[in-house]
């Protein structure tokens, strides 16, 4: 990409100050595609369609940003009629991003790398903080690089939407007394083990995780226990090992050992007689070799499959609390649509029929019809070479085109419900699927 004039970043500076400001965000949208930049210039025209849509300034700005054929095209891109300004033609210097040389060759225009530009028009709502290599030079920085901690703050409970049982239930139950140093040294031996979170795929489970790393102020260590298992037998324990070691030194610190499924005896697997000592050493690490050691270190499990989970990590004072993570509701299929819409050029969105018609999506489907629905109002503006804004009809399309992955999750969970609701553990999928009247 060729350096930005002066003009061209002092107007980036200034939109970042106000970035409401529509006419002004215009004015660089504008600069930007006399300079050739159409793709950037599509991204900010529409970011300023988010503020003002419809409006139709922005609307021809959008039009003839998308109009220019990009360099090396056959044959050249339909300009948008209703656009009265002939688009100026991108200098042939401008070369094409590593993103457009790769994917859609010969479209004339990369929608790809536009929409990916969208996405990066507005600030990232959750910034992912680069994981500190040693925090106060105390740490191995080998370890570290292996098991990556992220620093606290990015993610809180009130980014999760909806799911208030869940949001209740954590801060009763395990918030609440962490918070406080004086109930944490009170309740000391009953907060220890882990909370263990369960649901369909693609629920929120790791989302939750990271949300209560937030609201304790604590950094993020996220191991799937699938990487923890390692082919040579013995370098699992050392690895599991070494994930609390790492969590020790950055306390306070919330281990979430994601897939902890995968260390059930059920699934099969070649280095079995190694999967044992990896529990062990689970467990070891989770009684805490002496109790005060694992100080600030907190312990949250999560699997899809807890009837598979290792029997010895379900007793008490493990794994044996646990929390149902369930499809989003309403309140939180609203949240989640509005965050994967809130960056897309959309129009005339009745958030409100779509929540009704996504009962059951999980928060991955709900991103995914997103998804979907873009590709179809951009692939629609490339073949008809009008731009149109992502609207209710590409959503409706794409919802009918998705079934809720969450389906078979609940087929199996209906078994479990019926036949293996031992001691009660399952007691809350059964309230809820009672509630759904699927029992
Ligand atoms: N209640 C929710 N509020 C906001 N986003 C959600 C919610 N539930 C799921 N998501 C989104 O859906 C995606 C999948 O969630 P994830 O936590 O990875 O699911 P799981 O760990 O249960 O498989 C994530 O990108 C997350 O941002
Ligand atoms: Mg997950």
């Amino acid at each position: 990409m060729p350096a930005e004039s002066p003009l061209i970043q002092s107007l980036r500076t200034a939109v970042a100050a106000a970035p409401q400001d529509v006419p002004l965000r215009l004015h660089l949208a504008q600069l930007l595609l006399d300079a050739g930049a159409a793709d950037a210039a599509v991204a900010e025209a529409a970011v300023a369609l988010q503020h003002a849509p419809g409006d139709p300034q922005a609307r021809a700005l959008m039009a003839r940003a998308m109009g220019t054929p990009a360099p090396g095209t056959a044959t050249p891109a339909p300009v948008n009629p209703a656009a009265s300004t002939p688009a100026p033609a991108a200098p042939a210097s401008s070369a094409p991003t590593p993103a457009s040389s790769t994917s859609a060759p010969q479209r004339g225009f990369d929608w790809k790398a536009a929409e990916e530009q969208i996405g990066d028009a507005v600030p990232p709502r959750f910034v992912e903080p680069e994981a500190p290599l040693t925090e106060d030079g105390s740490g191995d920085p080998g370890d570290a690089a292996a098991w990556d901690v992220e620093v606290p703050g990015a993610v809180r409970l009130a980014d999760v939407g909806g799911l208030q049982e869940v949001k209740d239930r954590l801060e009763a139950a395990f918030l609440a007394p962490l918070r406080n140093p004086e109930l944490r040294r009170l309740y000391g031996k009953s907060l220890r083990g882990g909370l263990l979170l369960y649901g369909p795929p693609g629920c929120g489970k790791t989302f939750v995780a990271r949300a209560v790393a937030g609201e304790l102020g604590a950094k993020f260590l996220s191991v799937s226990v699938n990487d923890v298992l390692d082919m040579w037998i013995g370098n699992s324990e050392r690895n599991m090992h070494e994930v609390f070691e790492t969590a020790r030194r950055q306390a306070p610190c919330v281990v979430f050992l994601d897939e902890l499924d995968a260390l059930g005896g059920k699934r099969s697997r070649t280095h079995s007689s190694g999967m044992r000592n990896t529990v062990n050493q689970l467990l070891t690490e989770l009684d805490g070799v002496d109790a005060a050691a694992n100080e600030g270190v907190f312990v949250l499990g999560a699997t899809n499959v807890p009837w598979d989970v290792d029997l010895a990590l379900r007793r008490p004072g493990r794994f044996d609390r646990t929390l149902l993570v369930l499809p989003p509701d309403a309140p939180a299929r609203e949240a989640i649509l509005r965050h994967h819409l809130r960056d897309r050029p959309i129009e005339n969105v009745e958030l409100g029929k779509l929540v009704k018609l996504t009962e059951g999506f999980s928060g991955a489907d709900l991103a995914h019809l997103c998804e979907s629905a873009a590709e179809s109002a951009l692939l629609d503006s490339a073949r008809t070479g009008t731009v149109r804004m992502i609207g209710m009809k590409d959503l409706l399309g794409a919802a009918k085109q998705l079934t809720p992955s969450t389906e078979p999750w609940f087929a199996s969970a209906r078994n479990v419900a019926l036949y293996a609701n031992e001691g009660g553990q399952y007691d809350d999928l059964v309230a809820y699927l009672k509630r759904k009247r699927r029992l």
